[in-house]
């Protein structure tokens, strides 16, 4: 399932690139599965909501020969056009600068799948998120989101040992597969076809906490006290109806 992404790690350059463009979970494999359950070819236009450094971008045109914009709140659309120029993927990737609580600047059914990797849950915890940017993807075409979270809901009762780590921000964003699920049920507009635990959670944590990101000696604290107990990787895919 992850051919792209064990080819891309077997240069070590392109180890150093990945360690210096990862934000989370590695982006990479995250897309990699995500994309697997999906028929992602080069007629498409993806939006890539949440890109970061845009490694979901390279999977999506290298792999796929997609179209993607490449659109983020904090990475700034120079960084990314640069970076994409650095790996050849620059006719394909159009880098934006957005945020999409505030409304995105696109044409109405514009985009084939609306892809978004370790984001949607920054922005997408409220019932009007999803329902705004439905109008954006064609009828027929799909969401598909994979953000980290966890097995069950904590609510009041954080473990002791996650509690250094769990702060408002943290209860806000990270929540279990069925809090996700009951939100993407209300909404009339779509027809849920997959919500999974992904397989990749390990792998993608472990790769993560080799990159050159200057907090991550804290992630790696976080991880060794969750231990595997609590955190997974859920993936939504919805069909536009
Ligand atoms: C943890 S980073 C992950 C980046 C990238 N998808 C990856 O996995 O490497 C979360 C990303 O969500 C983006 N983001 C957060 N809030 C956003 C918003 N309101 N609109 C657009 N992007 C947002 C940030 O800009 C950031 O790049």
């Amino acid at each position: 399932m992850y051919q792209f992404t064990e080819r891309f790690m077997s240069s070590g350059k392109n180890i150093e690139f990945l360690k210096a463009a990862m934000m989370g979970p590695n982006a990479m494999r995250l897309s990699e599965e995500l994309s697997s359950h999906l028929k992602i070819n080069d007629n498409m236009r993806i939006l890539d909501l949440g890109c970061g450094r845009g490694l979901s971008t390279l999977l999506l045109t290298k792999k796929y020969g997609a179209t993607v914009f490449a659109a983020d709140l904090w990475i700034s659309p120079t960084e990314n056009h640069e970076r994409f120029q650095s790996v050849g993927i620059d006719d394909k990737a159009v880098p934006i600068s957005v945020d999409a609580t505030k409304g995105l600047p696109f044409a109405n059914r514009y985009f084939d799948l609306l892809f978004s990797v370790d984001a949607y849950h920054y922005f997408g915890d409220t019932v009007e998120m999803l329902p705004s940017l439905i109008p954006f993807v064609k009828k027929g075409g799909y969401i598909a989101v994979a953000i980290p979270g966890i097995k069950y809901e904590f609510g009041d009762n954080v473990p002791d040992e996650m509690k250094p780590f769990w702060n408002d921000d943290v209860a806000r964003t990270i929540h279990s597969l069925d809090w996700w699920k009951n939100l993407w049920e209300q909404e009339k507009g779509i027809e849920i076809i997959d919500i999974r635990e992904m397989l990749c959670c390990k792998q993608s944590w472990d790769e993560w906490l080799t990159s050159d990101w200057q907090g991550i000696e804290q992630e790696k604290k976080m991880m060794k006290a969750e231990s595997g107990r609590y955190f997974n990787l859920i993936q939504m895919i919805a069909k536009v109806i």
